[in-house]
């Protein structure tokens, strides 16, 4: 937007009653929000609709004049969504542009709107309304991913493969299970929005400037109007606070955090050396020199967006940290950050729906690597307690020899022979050999939360269920 033609020709025109002369360029660079407050426009006019509606029920202006602007923020809002809505720099933000523009359109009546409220109960019920979509819009995301997730778990809930403790193999678990486990993490993640989302949601307009007003308002009206459980109960509070964008932003860190350990693990599996996975054309890119590879880009940068999204948390918490009571304009610094760690959220959130959807786990690798590495060991020892009755420690040292023995002989457990067995513990039988098998391993982990095909198929058929059922109430 051109400064020029947007400049006021004296003082701004919405406040500059005891002002007598133009802002500094500087001061109008720092001051002005719109440039990105823009993106509240659809929230301040909603919240500007159900202000006239109150104020023409409670009679503090007349019907006519509520209609009349209610009718012109309409106009606004269907510029706005045209994109032809023209935004000025000058008039600061958003909400002094709608109002501006309102008086374009209607005339005297647009200057009764701003009747019993300030910028600072405006802005807070803008914001809250805004981060309120994005709350249930990530919900809906996380949904589908906890769905794509638990559909490829219940079709490879005995798809074994390694399981890893310091990313060393420690014993055979099944893709299904694994995938599972994010599942878990992304349920959490889900209640950590939902917690946000109830905090939240009690209306700040009326609050006005921070005192309240002597008008006689209905605040239990607006907040209904606007979807609100009740209204704020401290003036101060309602406009100085930014818990809930701060609590938003709060879960979305841990949410990416857990985003990028899959996404991490995506990479990994990835890697020619693992080979665990394919992932198509849709989610991989080549390279610009190296004719043979197919690099995992969309993981990466779903890997990366929890810095954005961790460092947009702790600026906001830096921006409120210290501010006395009640509105300071720091607070306009709780917007562009926010906007920004939602918006990479809702693209890492959706990039791995898709890659979920798109990969295709690698069974025979996953197999061979999970047979690896002495990964039945502790199968041994526990069929040692169970048969022999040993105690678990001396279990752990038989077993710890036999291990000792196939390194020495650079083979895996499998290969080793009952006659083999023997010659360290003489009371090992035929059957000891079973357990050795990963399939068998992975079967006997039949216990609550465990890894057993039988397991896993009934709690992703649970969670498919489930999931399934909560999409089709939307
Ligand atoms: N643009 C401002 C913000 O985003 C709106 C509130 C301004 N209030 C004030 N008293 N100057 O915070």
């Amino acid at each position: 937007m051109s400064k020029d033609t947007d400049k006021q020709s004296l003082s701004n025109k919405m406040w500059g009653g005891r002002f007598s002369a133009s802002p500094a360029d500087i001061m109008e660079e720092i001051n002005a929000s719109i440039g990105f407050d823009k993106r509240l426009a659809t929230q301040d006019i909603r919240g500007s609709k159900a202000h006239a509606d109150m104020l023409a029920a409670a009679g503090i202006i007349t019907k006519e004049d509520a209609k009349r602007i209610v009718a012109g923020l309409d106009q606004i809002l269907g510029e706005v969504e045209a994109g032809v809505m023209k935004w000025s720099r000058a008039l600061e933000d958003v909400h002094m542009n709608v109002e501006s523009r309102l008086k374009d359109n209607i005339g005297a009546p647009a200057g009764r709107l701003h009747t019993a409220r300030s910028r600072n109960d405006q802005v807070a019920t803008d914001f809250k309304l805004w981060v309120r979509d994005r709350i249930d819009a990530m919900d809906m995301a996380l949904g589908v991913l906890q769905l794509s997730l638990a559909r490829k778990a219940e079709a490879h809930a005995a798809t074994v493969m390694p399981g890893f403790t310091h990313l060393q193999p420690a014993q055979p678990v099944t893709f299904g299970h694994h995938l599972l486990a994010y599942v878990e993490m992304i349920g959490r993640d889900r209640g950590r929005f939902a917690d946000a989302r109830a905090r939240l949601n009690e209306c700040p307009l009326g609050a006005a400037a921070l005192a309240g007003t002597s008008f006689p308002i209905d605040r239990h009206a607006t907040a209904a109007a606007l979807d609100f459980d009740r209204p704020t109960a401290n003036s101060l509070d309602s406009v100085s606070d930014r818990d809930f964008a701060l609590e938003t932003l709060a879960a979305a860190s841990i949410a990416a955090m857990h985003l990028s350990r899959f996404a991490e693990e995506i990479v990994i599996w990835m890697t020619p050396q693992f080979g665990f996975i394919t992932l198509s054309d849709k989610f991989t890119t080549g390279s610009s020199i190296m004719p043979q590879k197919r690099n995992p880009d969309a993981a990466e940068l779903s890997r990366a967006k929890v810095g954005r999204i961790a460092g947009a948390f702790q600026s906001l918490l830096m921006v409120m940290k210290g501010l006395p009571l009640a509105y300071s304009k720091d607070m306009q610094e709780d917007k562009e950050v926010t906007f920004d760690a939602l918006d990479s959220f809702g693209l890492a959130v959706a990039a791995m729906s898709g890659m979920v959807e798109d990969l295709e786990p690698r069974a025979d690798v996953m197999r061979a690597a999970a047979g690896r590495g002495y990964s039945t060991a502790t199968d041994l020892a526990d069929w040692l307690v169970r048969e022999l009755k040993l105690p678990f420690r001396d279990a752990h040292h038989v077993t710890g020899r036999v291990v000792s023995l196939a390194e020495g002989r650079g083979v895996e457990l499998e290969a080793l022979s009952l006659a083999d067995l023997k010659t360290i513990e003489p009371r090992f039988r035929a059957d000891a050999l079973d357990v050795l098998s990963v399939d068998n391993s992975v079967k006997s982990r039949t216990s609550h939360g465990g890894t057993a095909p039988q397991n896993v198929r009934k709690m992703a058929r649970g969670w498919v269920r489930k999931l399934e059922k909560a999409a089709e109430r939307v």
